[in-house]
Parts: structure tokens; sequence; C-alpha cells
């Protein structure tokens, strides 16, 4: 073997360079709140509220304490609840239908595309008179296919509450995710692209209303020190989380920019191997939360690359209207082919913005020595 595919130990993230890399800004930046002790509704938050606004195009950006919250909270600003369908894909981290259950709504599944994301013609032909939303998922960083979605949704009067957490920073037709929607949810959790020191998440939209009422929701339903309009919860981003988020922000778009550059670097390396990778649409800006190929022998090839010290993960292996929390909504195994397929295919590759290019070509390496 040569220097290049020599044993190495490659980790699927790398928290701890991350924070070499902003060592500096984040020990300044939590030694002014610990001085202050604004832990709680600090002016970073509305200052980071103020930032990601701009950043995304977006008039009111809303700071929360999880995507999942961002979910559940669109949904209640929506009086969504018991009797509403919501239609979701069914290939998502668990959070998109959780939310779902969560305000006592029906999640309703539509099935996917090749590339992973929920198909138009699934959700069209899912829709009821009870449906109320559409809730797609951009997963890996790749944003659904907005325009049809958008029709659907204009054709029966739905809102769209774009699961963006997994794509802060990626675009479609030209219009950031989470804008095209009536919601935009992001996550802010430790291996999301933007990250904080722990849970985080925000909510975007641009119906001021709407905005007013999470804030609302978002700090038990008070609309002032002691009157309560309704029942909230507390969902609120501690000022620690809105600092490192600030310094993240301004990190963004240099490592949307590193993330790209391995993909590109992975296609060529990967070029000719029995691996499907979703090509990039013109109409798309993929900031690659996750890079995942798909393979007939996705075990043996991640068992091998395992054994090179190459750390994979499988995004998700079990679809959710198969998990034992999903069997009172009837789905057996065969009700949504393509997202089970692709769950016994998927493999995740190490993307992180700290790979060096010689990580890739070891990785690329031991792929096609797999192969060969
Ligand atoms: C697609 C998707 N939706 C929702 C969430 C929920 O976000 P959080 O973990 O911040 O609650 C996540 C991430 O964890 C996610 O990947």
């Amino acid at each position: 073997m040569d220097a290049d595919t020599a044993l190495r130990r490659i980790g699927y993230v790398n928290l701890p360079a991350q924070f070499e890399e902003e060592r500096a800004e984040i020990m300044q930046a939590v030694e002014g709140v610990f001085r202050r002790g604004d832990f709680i509704g600090g002016e970073a938050v509305g200052k980071l509220e103020a930032e990601l606004a701009a950043y995304l195009g977006t008039p009111h950006v809303v700071t929360l304490n999880s995507g999942t919250d961002a979910l559940i909270l669109a949904m209640r600003a929506l009086d969504i609840g018991p009797g509403d369908e919501v239609i979701t894909p069914p290939n998502s981290f668990v959070a998109s239908t959780a939310a779902i259950m969560a305000v006592g709504a029906t999640p309703i599944f539509a099935d996917v595309l090749p590339d992973q994301n929920v198909d138009p013609a699934a959700v069209e032909a899912a829709v009821t008179p009870r449906t109320r939303a559409i809730m797609p998922v951009h997963l890996t960083g790749r944003m659904a296919d907005m325009n049809p979605l958008m029709a659907i949704a204009r054709t029966h009067d739905l809102a769209v509450i774009e699961d963006s957490a997994q794509a802060v920073g990626s675009t479609y037709d030209g219009r950031m995710s989470g804008t095209i929607g009536t919601f935009g949810c992001f996550s802010a959790h430790p291996l999301k692209n933007l990250n904080a020191a722990g849970d985080g998440g925000f909510v975007v939209t641009a119906d001021a209303e709407m905005a007013a009422r999470i804030r609302r929701l978002r700090n038990h339903g008070l609309i002032n020190r002691s009157d309560v309009q309704e029942w909230g919860l507390v969902s609120r981003l501690d000022t620690l989380q809105a600092e490192v988020l600030r310094i993240r922000l301004r990190h963004l778009p240099s490592v949307i920019e590193r993330r790209r550059r391995n993909v590109a670097q992975y296609r060529d390396g990967l070029a000719g191997l029995p691996l499907f990778v979703p090509p990039c649409r013109d109409i798309e800006f993929n900031t690659f939360h996750t890079f995942v190929v798909q393979t007939d022998r996705r075990d043996e090839l991640q068992k091998r690359l395992a054994g090179r010290g190459i750390e994979t993960t499988i995004h998700y292996p079990v679809p959710i209207h198969l998990q034992p929390a999903a069997a009172h909504l009837g789905h057996g195994r065969g009700a949504f082919p393509v997202t089970e397929r692709q769950a016994e295919r998927i493999l995740t590759f190490p993307v992180n913005q700290f790979l060096s290019a010689s990580d890739i070509s070891y990785i690329c390496a031991n792929a096609r020595e797999f192969f060969a």
C-alpha cells in the first residue's frame, strides 16, 4: 500500500478540531455571558436572530431550544392538532414525525425519490380533506423539490413547513432553505453544519403574527411578566448558545465551502464504482450536512471501511413507519418501498470540514479496493 492507504483513523465528525479553530472567540464570548449573568434572554439572542434573518433573507427568526420544537411550534402557530393530517416522508430523522405526534395530528407518509427527498407525486396522492400541511424534509442538505410541492400546497390551500434541520444555507431555485414555505424549521444540534454547544434551533417565517405567537409560545405563552395569553412551553435558546451560534454563523460559509470541496473530491474519487451518488441539479446549492451513497453491498462496505479506521454511519437504518412507536399507524413492510430499499443501501461517508484531501483520497482508495 502507498502512503495514501497506510492505516489511519477518520472520524465522522471532529468537534474538538472545530473548537480549536474558534477557541479564542468562544472562550471570550462564554466569559462575557458568565460576567454579565444574562443566561436567559441576553442581548446575544436578539442579535443572533437579526443576523440569521439577514443571512437567510427572511423577516422573522425566532430562536428556540431545538429543531424539534421549531417543528412543534410552527404547527402550534397554525393551530394544527387532533383530526388534522400532515404529509411527510418516512425516511427522516424521527423528529419530523415525532413533532406531528406531539401536537396530536396524524402523520401521513409519502414515499421518496432516488435522491431520498419526498416525491411530489406521492404527496399529491396523499392529500385528503383533513390535510393541513406538507412537511418536506431537506435531507442531507439537499433541498426537496419545492416548486411542485408549493404548487400542490397552493392548489389545496395547505401550509408548508420546511424541515430545514439539515439544510442551513442550502438553496433551491435561488431561494434559501426555510424561506420558501410558510415556515422553515432549523436545528442547531452539535452535529449540524451550524452547531451549538448543545441543543438549539430556530424557526423562520415571513408572517409577523405567527412569529409573535411563537415568541409567546416559547416562553409559557406569557405576553409580559405575569399574563399568560395561551399555554406554551419553555423553549428559549440560552444566551450561551446564542453566543456560540453568532460566532459559528460567521464561519458557516467557509464550513459549507469546505464540505462542498470534499464532496467534489469524493465524486471524482468514487467515479465508476457501483455506488449511487445523487447528482446535483442545476437548480440547487447543496450544503452536504451528510454525504450519502447507496450500494447493495452496504453492510460489507461499512465493515471494510471500519476495519480501515474509517467511521461511517447510516441515516437512517429504520424507516419511521416501521418504528415500534409507529405501529398504531398500521403501515407494514412494503408500504413505502423506496424508503425501505434505501434504508438497506444507504451509507453516510465522513464529509466534515476538517477532513484533508489526503483523508478523502484514503477513503476513496479503500472504497475502490473493496469493489475491485
Ligand atoms: C431532519 C431533521 N429534523 C428534525 C431534527 C430535530 O432537530 P433537534 O435535534 O435540534 O431537535 C433533526 C436533527 O436532529 C433532523 O435531522
